[in-house]
C-alpha cells in the first residue's frame, strides 16, 4: 500500500474510518435526543369512523357492538371518542369472519388453505427509485388490510431496517440479518431466529446492516467450491429459507439493494411476484434498461442451471412521478405503449407528503393531519393506495379470488 511519506499524515482508510466514527456518534446522539432511552416506535390507534372504514361496516354497527360488548372493547379517549388499536380491528374482523361466514373473506382477506404464498421482490438497480418507499408503503398497507405480513431488508443500507426504528450499527448485531439463514458457513441459523416482531401489528420484519455484503464476497467462492446442490445453490437459497415460515404470513415484502448481484438474484429467484419501480426521468429509465437487460441475462444463466423463473405478475410501479413535468410524461407515455398492462395503471406521485414522512422515518399511513397539508396528505394517500390496491388485488388473482 502507498503510505504518504508524512509520518504525521493519515492514511485515507485512517482517515475515512475516523469520519465514519464521527459520524455514527452524532447519530446516536441525534437519536437519543428524538426517542426516549428506550422508546420503541408505536402504531397510531384508529378513529371509530377509520376502524369502520377498514372493516368496511357502518359506523353505526361498529359502534352498536361495541355498545353490545361484541367483539372487544375499544378503549376511549378523553372526549369519549372510542379508538381501536389495529389489533383490536384484526379481532373484530376475525369475530365478523365467523359470524358472517358468507362474507369472511371479505372480513379476513388471509390465504386460505392452498393459496400460494406471496412473495413480491421489489426490484431496480437503480438508486433512488423508490423501492424502500414502496415497499414500507405496502407493508403497511396489506397490514392494515389485515393481512400477515414479512417484511425482508435485502439492503445493506438498511433503509426499511430504518423504517422500523431500527439503526443498523446499533440495533442489528453480527448474524442478525438475513445473511444469518443463507450463509456458507456453520454459523448458518434458522431464519426464524432472525425474524423480529415490529410495532406495526401484522409485519414482522428481518433486518439488514452491512453483514449482508458478506454473501456477495463469498457466493463466487462457494460456487467455485461446488457448495450447494439443490435447495443450496445460491439463486434456491433465500427460497428455501422463506419456506421454511411459509406457514406464519400471506405475504413477503423484499426490498432488494440497488445491484444486481447474488442477493439481488436469490431474491429474483424467490419472488412469486416482481415489482420493478421506475422513476420516469430519461436517465432512470435508461439505466433501468440496462438493468432490465442484466437481469435477463442472469435469469438465462440461472435456468441455464436448472432454475425456473416463472413470476405470477411483473408489474413496473411509477414512482415520483411530476404529472406536470412534460419530458416525464412522454416517458410514461412511451413506457405504457411498450409494456402495456405491465405498467400498473395507477402511478405513485412527487410529493411532499412522502419526502417528509421519509425523513420522518414514517409511510403516510402513520402521518398525522397537521404535519403536513391536508390535500396534501390526501392526494398523497390517494396515489399510493391506488398502487397499493392494484397489488392486492393480484394477490387476489393469485388466490384465485376476483
Ligand atoms: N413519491 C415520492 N415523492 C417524493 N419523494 C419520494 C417519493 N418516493 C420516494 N421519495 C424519496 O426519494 C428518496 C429515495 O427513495 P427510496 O429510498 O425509497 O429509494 P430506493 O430505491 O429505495 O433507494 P436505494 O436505491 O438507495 O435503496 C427518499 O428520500 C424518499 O423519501
Ligand atoms: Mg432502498
Amino acid at each position: 500500500m502507498n503510505v504518504r511519506s508524512n509520518p504525521m499524515s493519515e492514511s485515507s482508510a485512517a482517515k475515512i474510518g475516523r469520519q465514519s466514527q464521527l459520524l455514527s456518534a452524532q447519530l446516536q446522539s441525534l437519536r437519543e435526543r428524538l426517542y426516549e432511552p428506550d422508546a420503541r416506535k408505536t402504531l397510531k390507534t384508529f378513529t371509530s369512523r377509520e376502524a369502520a372504514g377498514l372493516l368496511g361496516i357502518a359506523e353505526s354497527t361498529l359502534r352498536q357492538m361495541s355498545l353490545d360488548g361484541e367483539g372487544v372493547i375499544p378503549d376511549r379517549q378523553d372526549n369519549g371518542r372510542r379508538i381501536y388499536t389495529l389489533d383490536q380491528i384484526n379481532e373484530i374482523r376475525h369475530h365478523l369472519a365467523k359470524k358472517r361466514p358468507a362474507e369472511a373473506l371479505d372480513f379476513l382477506p388471509r390465504r386460505r388453505e392452498g393459496d400460494k404464498l406471496q412473495v413480491i421482490a421489489v426490484a431496480n438497480f437503480k438508486g433512488g427509485s423508490a423501492k424502500t418507499t414502496t415497499t414500507i408503503h405496502l407493508a403497511h398497507y396489506l397490514a392494515i388490510s389485515g393481512l400477515r405480513v414479512l417484511a425482508l431488508d435485502l439492503d445493506p443500507q438498511a433503509s426499511l431496517s430504518a423504517m422500523f426504528g431500527y439503526q443498523p450499527e446499533f440495533d442489528v448485531d453480527e448474524n442478525e440479518t438475513v445473511y444469518a439463514a443463507i450463509r456458507y458457513d456453520d454459523r448458518r441459523r434458522p431464519i426464524r431466529e432472525v425474524i423480529r416482531q415490529t410495532y406495526f401489528a401484522g409485519i414482522d420484519l428481518i433486518p439488514a446492516n452491512l453483514e449482508l455484503m458478506e454473501y456477495e464476497h463469498e457466493t463466487p467462492q462457494a460456487i467455485a467450491e461446488g457448495h450447494g446442490r439443490g435447495d443450496e445453490i445460491f439463486f434456491r437459497r433465500l427460497a428455501s429459507v422463506i419456506n421454511e415460515v411459509e406457514a406464519d404470513y400471506d405475504v413477503v415484502l423484499i426490498d432488494a439493494p440497488p445491484q444486481l448481484g447474488y442477493l439481488t438474484l436469490g431474491a429474483l429467484c424467490a419472488a412469486t411476484g416482481l415489482l420493478i419501480t421506475i422513476h420516469p426521468a430519461m436517465i432512470d429509465v435508461a439505466s433501468m434498461n440496462q438493468f432490465l437487460a442484466m437481469m435477463s441475462d442472469l435469469m438465462h444463466v440461472i435456468e441455464e442451471r436448472g432454475g425456473v423463473l416463472q413470476h405470477d405478475f411483473i408489474r413496473y410501479v411509477i414512482t415520483r412521478h411530476n404529472p406536470n413535468d412534460g419530458p416525464q410524461v412522454n416517458v410514461v407515455t412511451l413506457l405504457r405503449s411498450l409494456f402495456k398492462d405491465d405498467v400498473l395503471a395507477p402511478a405513485v406521485v412527487e410529493t411532499t407528503a412522502i419526502a417528509s414522512a421519509g425523513l420522518e422515518k414514517k409511510s403516510l399511513y402513520e402521518m398525522s393531519r397537521g404535519s403536513v397539508g391536508r390535500d396534501t396528505l390526501n392526494r398523497a394517500l390517494e396515489s399510493v393506495d391506488a398502487v397499493n390496491n392494484d397489488i392486492l388485488q393480484l394477490m387476489k388473482q393469485c388466490w384465485g379470488r376476483k
